[in-house]
């Protein structure tokens, strides 16, 4: 295992289990944590955070959860008793639901002798274009003031940080200070193909700006050798 600093979180999108468990092994060490989805949570359930944890992975949960305040403090009371690391919730749950995530996590801590997961927020879905966001949705605002707006009632809330793209670290951190953090997909190293991403950053220029961690998913894994690129990745991002 190499002792640089872990900034890279793997997407784990397959939906074959045995294939999970080997990168579990194969990747975990050298990743900041592996990216767990609604696909896989799903799919294979808790057990298959239980049995990476297990295994020494640290795991990103991303279940996006959006629902009313105490359902989702119940949520995040469950979460915490799987071991996840990160776990990200919606922030236009509003300031209610995400103060009632922090207070769950917080008494599975209390009553469970757990250590519960660091909150990360969702802003606005790079799915969802200002067109979207304004005619379907009512919001009136750019898609970046809007990110700003939310990521700031997130840290108002206690949140831990937030998952942004690309284009809005420079903003998020400038309103939200040093300590909040800021998790980054849409990352291709050079040399990569831009699959289905439209705004796409390579790692250094994501870290530059601002970004604690990125999350990575198919340039590594469809790799010859993901473990490897993971390496390759990190390294470079450690010069
Ligand atoms: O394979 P790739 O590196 O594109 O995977 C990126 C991961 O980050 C996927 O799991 C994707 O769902 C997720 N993601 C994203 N863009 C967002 C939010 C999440 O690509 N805005």
């Amino acid at each position: 295992m190499k002792t640089y600093k872990k900034q890279v979180i793997v997407a784990l999108d397959v939906s074959n289990k045995n294939k999970a468990a080997l990168l579990f092994d194969e990747l975990g060490p050298d990743a900041a944590a592996l990216k767990i989805g609604l696909e896989m949570f799903i799919r294979f359930g808790p057990e298959i955070v239980k049995e990476a944890v297990a295994r020494g992975a640290k795991i990103m949960l991303d279940l996006k959860l959006h629902d009313i305040p105490n359902t989702v403090q119940r949520a995040a009371a469950n979460v915490s008793l799987l071991g996840a690391e990160l776990l990200t919730i919606h922030t236009t749950g509003g300031l209610e639901m995400m103060k009632a995530a922090r207070r769950g996590v917080e008494e599975a801590e209390k009553n469970a002798g757990v250590k519960g997961p660091k909150l990360l927020g969702v802003t606005v879905l790079t799915s969802i274009s200002e067109e979207a966001m304004k005619n379907e949705l009512g919001v009136t605002k750019s898609v970046e003031e809007q990110v700003v707006a939310l990521a700031l009632l997130a840290k108002e809330a206690g949140l831990d940080g937030v998952v942004a793209s690309p284009k809005e670290i420079k903003s998020i951190r400038k309103a939200c200070g040093d300590d909040f953090l800021i998790v980054t997909p849409g990352i291709r190293p050079v040399g990569s193909s831009a699959d289905d991403q439209k705004r796409i950053c390579t790692p250094e220029q994501a870290i530059a700006d601002g970004a604690d961690y990125l999350v990575i998913g198919r340039p590594i894994l469809q790799a010859d050798n993901p473990k490897e690129k993971l390496i390759e990745i990190a390294e470079n991002l450690n010069k």
